[in-house]
């Protein structure tokens, strides 16, 4: 069916894949035709009478990022439906044809409409949290709270650009696979990498999977990316600031100033985990969502 209007989106929409049949609440794989190509995303939860959660995962992650919180929302989040796509470019979803932070945040507005979502809480972790950004100043209106998750609101300076361009070129020359463990290495807090082996071997899996087109334009649309710091004054909506202790990448003073910055936003500093919070520290994680989403959306 051809909806026309902006950008001209091709809906294309069929549950493809049910991962647990007996369960109570909806879970399933959804895609969409935009020009580009496909987007997909899994729709877990209710329907009817809940409120919408949009997860954005990280560089260079899939939707995998999110499984803790898909594995637990039946009892952590009944009420709650979430949507968690692969940015273009990872997973099932098709690279943009020009990649950049506003392109993602097209393609979620793009998967709330073919949902039929208006409105949603957006949630991104790091990379994520750029495109959660991105989302606020093109599509404010469709945002009913934000959740900014190991994140941070600066642009690159040279030095950072430069190691982004180095890494754009390693993957040109020696493909994604050759980063995994130095990207595991920094991703994952210390605690984590000594206390759980099956995560790591997991997380690098995840790493290892993406393709290396997507991971290359990512890392450009990340050098090209706006500095978001100005745009923490403009949000008005209930914000969650949530950091992994031991997060090397995006350090917790990074999300002390986001927070502080962000009208009446919240903080939530995570003991134990570092870049990937909310799968290392699953339980801790989705309680403090859990929370939020109660008494600061909920009740607002
Ligand atoms: C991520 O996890 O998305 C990356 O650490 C973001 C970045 O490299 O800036």
């Amino acid at each position: 069916m051809w909806l026309g209007g902006r950008g001209g989106i091709h809906k294309d929409i069929r549950p493809c894949l049910s991962w647990r049949a007996s369960c109570k609440i909806q879970r399933m794989e959804q895609t969409l035709s935009l020009p580009h190509g496909t987007l997909a995303w899994n729709d877990v939860g209710p329907h009817r009478g809940s409120q919408t959660v949009v997860l954005l995962h990280g560089f260079p992650h899939d939707r995998g990022l999110w499984d803790a919180q898909r594995d637990a929302c039946e009892t952590a989040f009944p009420d709650t439906r979430f949507l968690m796509p692969d940015l273009p470019g990872f997973g099932r979803s098709a690279p943009l044809t020009t990649p950049g932070m506003d392109g993602y945040a097209d393609a979620v507005a793009a998967m709330l409409d073919a949902a039929g979502v208006t409105q949603a809480v957006i949630g991104g972790l790091s990379m994520g949290g750029y495109v959660a950004f991105a989302f606020w100043r093109r599509h404010a209106a469709r945002v009913r709270a934000l959740m900014l998750m190991d994140t941070k609101a600066g642009a690159d300076n040279e030095a950072a650009a430069a190691k982004r361009r180095e890494l754009i070129a390693s993957v040109q020359r020696d493909g994604v696979g050759a980063l995994v463990d130095s990207l595991v290495a920094s991703q994952l807090g210390r605690a984590t990498r000594e206390r759980d082996p099956a995560l790591v071997e997991r997380v690098g899996v995840m790493l290892r999977r993406a393709p290396a087109s997507g991971v290359v334009s990512a890392a450009q649309a990340m050098i090209d990316r706006r500095d978001s710091t100005g745009t923490l004054e403009t949000i008005t909506v209930p914000t969650l600031v949530l950091v992994g202790m031991d997060d090397e990448l995006t350090p917790v003073a990074e999300s002390i100033a986001m927070s502080s910055a962000i009208p009446g936003s919240r903080l939530v500093t995570i003991p134990d985990a570092g870049h990937l919070a909310p799968l290392e520290q699953p339980q801790v994680v989705n309680a403090a969502t859990a929370e939020f989403l109660d008494v600061a959306v909920r009740e607002n």
